[in-house]
Protein backbone atom coordinates (compact mmCIF):
# COMPACT_ATOMS: atom_id res chain seq x y z
CA UNK A 1 0.00 0.00 0.00
CA UNK A 2 1.07 3.86 -0.41
CA UNK A 3 1.64 4.13 3.17
CA UNK A 4 4.40 1.15 3.19
CA UNK A 5 5.47 2.98 0.34
CA UNK A 6 6.23 6.33 1.89
CA UNK A 7 7.51 4.67 5.10
CA UNK A 8 10.14 2.85 3.32
CA UNK A 9 11.05 6.25 1.33
CA UNK A 10 11.30 7.75 4.37
CA UNK A 11 13.36 5.19 5.96
CA UNK A 12 15.72 5.44 2.84
CA UNK A 13 15.72 9.35 3.10
CA UNK A 14 16.83 8.80 6.98
CA UNK A 15 19.57 6.24 5.97
CA UNK A 16 20.72 8.58 3.48
CA UNK A 17 20.99 11.69 5.65
CA UNK A 18 22.86 9.97 8.05
CA UNK A 19 25.35 8.65 5.48
CA UNK A 20 25.61 12.18 4.47
CA UNK A 21 26.84 13.23 7.64
CA UNK A 22 29.79 10.68 7.43
CA UNK A 23 30.70 10.60 3.63
CA UNK A 24 29.70 12.28 0.24
CA UNK A 25 25.92 11.00 -1.52
CA UNK A 26 26.70 8.35 -3.98
CA UNK A 27 27.45 8.98 -7.03
CA UNK A 28 24.14 9.40 -8.74
CA UNK A 29 22.13 9.51 -5.72
CA UNK A 30 18.62 9.95 -6.68
CA UNK A 31 16.47 13.20 -4.94
CA UNK A 32 13.08 12.49 -5.08
CA UNK A 33 10.38 14.78 -4.29
CA UNK A 34 7.02 14.14 -3.15
CA UNK A 35 3.93 15.62 -4.09
CA UNK A 36 2.47 18.69 -2.18
CA UNK A 37 -0.87 17.20 -1.21
CA UNK A 38 -0.07 13.20 -1.07
CA UNK A 39 0.86 14.30 2.94
CA UNK A 40 -0.78 12.97 5.29
CA UNK A 41 -2.57 16.25 6.56
CA UNK A 42 -6.38 17.81 5.79
CA UNK A 43 -7.08 21.12 5.84
CA UNK A 44 -7.91 22.83 9.23
CA UNK A 45 -11.80 23.13 10.48
CA UNK A 46 -14.06 21.88 12.95
CA UNK A 47 -13.61 18.02 13.22
CA UNK A 48 -10.14 17.88 11.26
CA UNK A 49 -8.85 15.60 14.19
CA UNK A 50 -11.44 12.89 14.25
CA UNK A 51 -10.92 12.56 10.28
CA UNK A 52 -7.55 12.96 10.49
CA UNK A 53 -7.03 10.28 13.21
CA UNK A 54 -9.78 7.73 11.36
CA UNK A 55 -8.97 8.80 7.47
CA UNK A 56 -5.32 8.77 7.34
CA UNK A 57 -4.49 4.99 9.08
CA UNK A 58 -4.69 3.25 5.77
CA UNK A 59 -3.90 6.35 2.66
CA UNK A 60 -2.94 9.91 2.05
CA UNK A 61 -4.98 13.15 2.37
CA UNK A 62 -4.87 12.93 -1.44
CA UNK A 63 -7.91 10.43 -1.53
CA UNK A 64 -9.61 12.87 -0.03
CA UNK A 65 -8.45 15.99 -1.78
CA UNK A 66 -8.36 14.71 -5.66
CA UNK A 67 -12.21 13.53 -5.39
CA UNK A 68 -14.68 15.79 -6.98
CA UNK A 69 -16.48 18.41 -4.79
CA UNK A 70 -19.15 15.71 -3.62
CA UNK A 71 -22.49 16.08 -1.78
CA UNK A 72 -22.81 15.09 2.25
CA UNK A 73 -24.49 12.54 0.61
CA UNK A 74 -21.76 11.18 -1.27
CA UNK A 75 -18.95 11.60 1.52
CA UNK A 76 -21.75 9.64 4.15
CA UNK A 77 -21.34 6.70 1.13
CA UNK A 78 -17.60 6.99 1.35
CA UNK A 79 -17.35 7.02 5.57
CA UNK A 80 -20.00 3.94 4.98
CA UNK A 81 -17.80 2.29 2.29
CA UNK A 82 -14.44 2.91 4.41
CA UNK A 83 -15.86 0.97 7.63
CA UNK A 84 -17.89 -2.03 5.57
CA UNK A 85 -15.88 -2.63 2.40
CA UNK A 86 -12.32 -1.72 4.34
CA UNK A 87 -12.61 -2.27 7.37
CA UNK A 88 -11.69 1.53 9.10
CA UNK A 89 -12.20 1.54 12.74
CA UNK A 90 -14.53 4.70 12.98
CA UNK A 91 -17.57 4.41 15.51
CA UNK A 92 -20.73 4.93 15.19
CA UNK A 93 -20.47 8.34 16.84
CA UNK A 94 -17.97 9.49 14.27
CA UNK A 95 -19.42 8.89 11.45
CA UNK A 96 -21.79 12.40 11.57
CA UNK A 97 -18.14 14.64 12.82
CA UNK A 98 -16.08 13.15 9.84
CA UNK A 99 -19.16 13.54 7.16
CA UNK A 100 -19.70 17.75 8.62
CA UNK A 101 -15.68 18.06 8.60
CA UNK A 102 -15.72 16.57 4.83
CA UNK A 103 -18.47 18.33 3.31
CA UNK A 104 -17.96 21.64 4.59
CA UNK A 105 -13.86 21.59 3.44
CA UNK A 106 -14.21 19.23 0.76
CA UNK A 107 -18.00 18.63 -0.42
CA UNK A 108 -20.78 20.89 -1.16
CA UNK A 109 -22.91 21.32 1.55
C1 LIG B 1 -8.90 0.50 6.83
C2 LIG B 1 -8.22 1.29 5.85
C3 LIG B 1 -8.90 2.57 5.40
C4 LIG B 1 -9.32 3.61 6.19
C5 LIG B 1 -9.19 3.78 7.68
C6 LIG B 1 -9.90 4.59 5.27
N1 LIG B 1 -9.80 4.15 3.99
FE1 LIG B 1 -10.32 5.19 2.33
N2 LIG B 1 -9.68 3.68 1.17
C7 LIG B 1 -9.16 2.47 1.62
C8 LIG B 1 -8.89 1.62 0.50
C9 LIG B 1 -8.30 0.21 0.58
C10 LIG B 1 -9.24 2.34 -0.65
C11 LIG B 1 -9.13 1.90 -2.10
C12 LIG B 1 -7.68 2.02 -2.42
C13 LIG B 1 -7.37 2.00 -3.87
O1 LIG B 1 -8.24 1.78 -4.68
O2 LIG B 1 -6.18 2.27 -4.15
C14 LIG B 1 -9.73 3.64 -0.20
C15 LIG B 1 -10.13 4.65 -1.04
C16 LIG B 1 -10.66 5.87 -0.64
C17 LIG B 1 -11.15 6.90 -1.52
C18 LIG B 1 -11.12 6.85 -3.04
C19 LIG B 1 -12.48 6.57 -3.60
C20 LIG B 1 -12.93 5.18 -3.32
O3 LIG B 1 -14.09 5.05 -2.87
O4 LIG B 1 -12.19 4.20 -3.54
C21 LIG B 1 -11.62 7.90 -0.73
C22 LIG B 1 -12.28 9.21 -1.16
C23 LIG B 1 -11.40 7.50 0.63
N3 LIG B 1 -10.79 6.26 0.67
C24 LIG B 1 -11.76 8.26 1.72
C25 LIG B 1 -11.60 7.85 3.04
C26 LIG B 1 -12.11 8.61 4.17
C27 LIG B 1 -12.86 9.91 4.08
C28 LIG B 1 -11.76 7.91 5.28
C29 LIG B 1 -12.10 8.25 6.72
C30 LIG B 1 -13.53 8.31 7.01
C31 LIG B 1 -11.03 6.71 4.85
N4 LIG B 1 -10.98 6.72 3.48
C32 LIG B 1 -10.49 5.77 5.69
C33 LIG B 1 -8.92 2.14 2.92
C34 LIG B 1 -9.20 2.92 4.01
Amino acid sequence: MKRVAITAAIALLGAGAAAAATVAPPKGAVSITLPGDAGMAFKPGPGVGVAQASCLTCHSSAYVSTQPVLSRAQWTAEVVKMRTAYGAPITDDQVTPIVDYLTAQYGKP
